[in-house]
């Protein structure tokens, strides 16, 4: 995007969704403040999709919607804690969405789960992607973790004999239970959160704040009914 694209004041105000599980249940939060995109975002081959509201919606990789809301590129978006927790990006954080729920863990092959937690001083390899994550926790362990990094699919990692843990989302658990992993901790309950950029904030609240106030409004509701 060309800077001065990031500089206009009247460009519509961007949001930034990533496609895969969370797209579905992100919608409905989006429609109820009147933010619909004038596209299947499921369906079109398109990355940048305009929509109702006075709005258009960049559709880019989970792990990207952080930077593109960081350097202003879009003014807000949906992103997991998990991928807040691993980078984190200069971004506002207004609001958990209580929607992709599930938990990062650390989890290994039954046999060496059942031995206990690896003991302080001793040294294991661990495949995941949350490197920066994965180093802090087993560096309060007083252990030493060898971080293979992965960009998906780790469960495999320790049935090959790579790994000795991964680090990875739980949801169901049925990948794990699939290629005989348990899970030994949980380090950090995930769901998805509502991001935006500081500058936009100031600069753009009249159009932003009735957003905000209304997933705000349509996500307690939703917990009510829970
Ligand atoms: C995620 C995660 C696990 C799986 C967990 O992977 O990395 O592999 O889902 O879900 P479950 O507990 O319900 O089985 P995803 O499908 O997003 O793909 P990835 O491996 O490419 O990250």
């Amino acid at each position: 995007m060309p800077r001065s694209d990031l500089l206009q004041a009247d460009r519509p105000l961007t949001i930034a969704l990533s496609k895969g599980r969370i797209l579905d249940d992100t919608l409905p939060l989006l429609e109820s403040a009147g933010l619909m995109p004038d596209e299947d975002l499921n369906k079109t081959r398109k990355l940048m999709v305009d929509g109702t509201g006075g709005v258009r919606f960049l559709l880019i990789r989970a792990a990207d919607v952080a930077t593109y809301v960081e350097h202003g590129a879009a003014d807000m978006g949906i992103v997991g804690r998990d991928l807040l927790l691993e980078h984190r990006p200069h971004v506002l954080q207004p609001l958990d969405l209580h929607i992709g729920c599930c938990r990062l863990c650390v989890a290994g092959p039954r046999e060496l789960v059942e031995k206990g937690a690896p003991k302080p001083g001793s040294r294991i390899r661990v495949a995941t992607k949350y490197d920066y994550l994965t180093e802090r926790y087993y560096l309060s362990q007083g252990v030493h973790a060898d971080i293979i990094h992965l960009y998906g699919s780790m469960e495999l990692a320790p049935l090959v004999g790579m790994a000795d843990r991964i680090v990875d989302l739980v949801e169901t658990g049925s990948t794990l239970k699939a290629n005989n992993l348990i899970e030994e901790t949980t380090l950090y309950d995930i769901s998805s959160r509502l991001v935006i950029n500081p500058a936009s904030m100031a600069t753009r609240k009249s159009q932003i704040q009735p957003i905000l106030d209304t997933l705000t409004a349509a996500v307690n509701q939703t917990e009510g009914q829970v």
